[in-house]
């Protein structure tokens, strides 16, 4: 949802933002735009289209100045357009900003500027904050004349008028000495330097300059100067805080030879798994523990009536595989709601229940809400995510990393299996503490194992290849599968659609002939998970049912299962591990199927159509 930065130092302010863009291209890429100061003027450059359009146009110029501004856009005021495009300026030029959020009163205060002799240019929210800005600037110049924190106080004076969310860069001719920045509810990052400060709204994109950073918390405002930086709180306290140390590498935010993120991202499962695993694991003498220093996990945890989770997108088909495990192995009910459900639908809180919230990026906006609701309904929240420093590793009670590195295809995979990872690992817990497991250690000796499982998958990415090139023109595709399966089938058909453009979708076996079967014909795949021992023979009727019906048929089962051979088309196998550990290896294939079909409809899979990576707004 929309991806900004911004330089202030000695080095020239247009490459570095052109640099920190591509690391935030994954936040949105339907236009870009940079604002950099040049003497006293503004020059703004901003285009529709992907970056490399903003790149070619700037190669034909030198824009020189050593304080700027950068947006990468995904349009929700407005169409992408070269106006609608970030930075938008106030009337005079003299003031530029880039957003990420969305501004929800801002036809109200646009009227009300329009009345007051406003012009505006763009359709967007966003242009009504520089026009704000300036409001408040030209009331402060005739005030208070010479102070040299007007500019700070007008945009202190503007955010108060602001319903909604932002992250916020402004720059104005009349400072050439500070850039300011604030946050409401997206996220936004100052990076510390030696003689220059940077602003951008996740960490790759600050990654080549340092790694000391402040994360800025709700309603803060940043002054970077130079050689230093200032925050202040939403009443102008000043607050001093030591910087946060962020750990991840530059190459681990690069391509790294891989044709695309999201190919990287599938091979990087094998060691993020083992990041996140190995942290947690002891040898004991009696065999393998589960170390949980992390979460303190008290009495509270045994005795808890229920389990609820949500989430929303991949985060939220992990919740559902979650289910499965914590009912398997800590026989506990557990209620998984999508996060943009649960929040509007007056949920009854026990407090003495356990609230899990799962998101990669940590910043959704309805996770978020729905987190927040939880806690102001008493529960005590524990979060698993993958950005530390995130909304929400700040605002949960407890934490839990997925050790998965930057995830920056839109698609999500690595953040998936690590998830998962962590749901066993706490499924396996609980079940130990309530006494519905008296060992777990056979399952964490076989967790041990997926890392080098998940490599033998992957060198076996070409029959997936193979599979794909003879399937990607299906009109339909469909997963089905039954208790684990099924929920992992839930990722799959997303997989698939979001960057495929195939209409796929996911049912429990079971259910296929309540309605859906309605709708297999000769050009309808069916990709049957089969990993459930128990339920062979049901999964091979159903594919029966379908084929029948014309359909191809695909089944993802384990090695050396002969039982689907006679009635599927095709079948690929997994390393063997136990039944309820299989969501972490059955996805990866169908992680490599969706990717291999989207560059054979020749999309760019890192940068599916009208998606982005960080859903920040609702
Ligand atoms: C799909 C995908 C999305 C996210 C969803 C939640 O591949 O990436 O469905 O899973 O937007 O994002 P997080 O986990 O950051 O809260």
């Amino acid at each position: 949802m929309c991806g900004i930065t911004g330089y202030i130092g000695y080095r020239q302010a247009t490459p570095v933002l052109l640099e920190a863009l591509k690391k935030l291209e994954y936040r949105g890429y339907d236009s870009a735009g940079i604002a950099v100061l040049h003497e006293d003027a503004l020059l703004v450059r901003k285009m529709k289209g992907p970056l490399q359009v903003l790149e070619a146009r700037l190669a034909t110029e030198t824009i020189a100045g050593s304080l700027g501004i950068g947006h990468t856009r995904w349009a929700t005021h407005g169409e992408p357009s070269d106006i609608n495009s970030h930075p938008h300026t106030d009337v005079s030029g003299r003031i530029a900003i880039v957003h990420n959020g969305i501004i929800e009163n801002y036809a109200k205060i646009k009227a009300w500027l329009q009345a007051r002799g406003g012009v505006f240019k763009s359709d967007t929210d966003t242009e009504v904050i520089a026009h704000l800005i300036n409001y408040y600037y030209q009331q402060y110049q005739k005030d208070i004349p010479g102070t040299r924190d007007i500019l700070l106080h007008a945009v202190q004076h503007a955010l108060t008028r602001l319903a909604g969310s932002y992250a916020l860069g402004v720059i104005a001719c009349d400072f050439p000495d500070r850039l300011i920045a604030a946050r409401k509810d997206s996220p936004l990052i100052v990076g510390l330097g030696e003689g220059e400060h940077f602003i951008a709204s996740d960490v790759p994109a600050l990654l080549a300059y340092t790694r000391e950073v402040y994360f800025l918390e709700e309603r803060e405002v940043a002054v970077l100067y130079r050689d230093h930086v200032d925050l202040f709180t939403e009443q102008g306290e000043k607050i001093i805080r030591a910087p946060s140390h962020v750990d991840w590498d530059l190459a681990s935010a690069e391509k790294g030879g891989y044709a695309h993120f999201m190919l990287k991202e599938i091979h990087d499962q094998a060691k993020a798994f083992t990041d996140t695993l190995r942290p947690r694991l002891t040898l004991e003498a009696q065999g393998w523990d589960i170390n949980f220093d992390e979460i303190k996990l008290d009495a509270g945890w045994a005795e808890a009536p229920r389990i609820v989770i949500t989430a929303c997108g991949t985060a939220w088909h992990a919740a559902m595989v979650g289910k499965y495990a914590f009912e398997r192995f800590a026989r506990i009910p557990v209620e998984v709601d999508i996060a943009s459900e649960y929040r509007y639908r007056n949920p009854v809180f026990n407090p003495q229940d356990i609230f899990i919230v799962i998101s990669q990026s940590g910043e959704t906006a309805d996770t978020l809400a729905a987190m927040r609701l939880a806690k102001k309904g008493g529960a005590r929240i524990l979060a698993i995510t993958n950005a530390v420093g995130s909304t929400l590793s700040r605002e949960a009670d407890l934490v839990l990393y997925t050790w998965a590195g930057p995830e920056i295809a839109v698609a999500s995979t690595k953040a998936f299996t690590t998830q998962l990872l962590c749901l066993y690992l706490l499924a396996l817990k609980l079940g130990l503490l309530r006494g519905c497991l008296s060992d777990a250690s056979p399952y964490l000796q076989a967790l041990s194992e997926v890392a080098d499982k998940v490599a033998r998958i992957l060198n076996q990415k070409e029959l997936i290849q193979r599979f794909a090139s003879r399937q990607f023109n299906k009109d339909k595709v469909f997963f089905i599968g039954r208790q684990f399966d099924y929920a992992v089938s839930l990722e799959c058909a997303l997989k698939l659609k979001e960057i495929s453009y195939t209409h796929s979708e996911a049912f429990a076996a079971g259910e296929l002939k309540h309605g859906p079967i309605a709708l297999v014909d000769t050009n309808t795949l069916v990709v049957a998970l089969a990993t459930q021992r128990e339920l062979f023979d049901k999964i091979v009727s159903n594919i029966r049912e379908v084929t029948s019906r014309g359909a191809a048929s695909l089944v993802i089962t384990w090695e050396g299962e002969s039982a689907f051979d006679a009635v599927a088309d095709e079948v690929f196998t997994i390393p063997q591990i136990e039944d309820s550990l299989s969501p972490l290896l059955s996805i990866i294939p169908a992680q490599l199927f969706a990717y291999y079909c989207a560059v054979q409809r020749g999309n760019d899979p890192d940068k599916p159509r009208n998606l982005a990576k960080s859903v920040t707004v609702e």
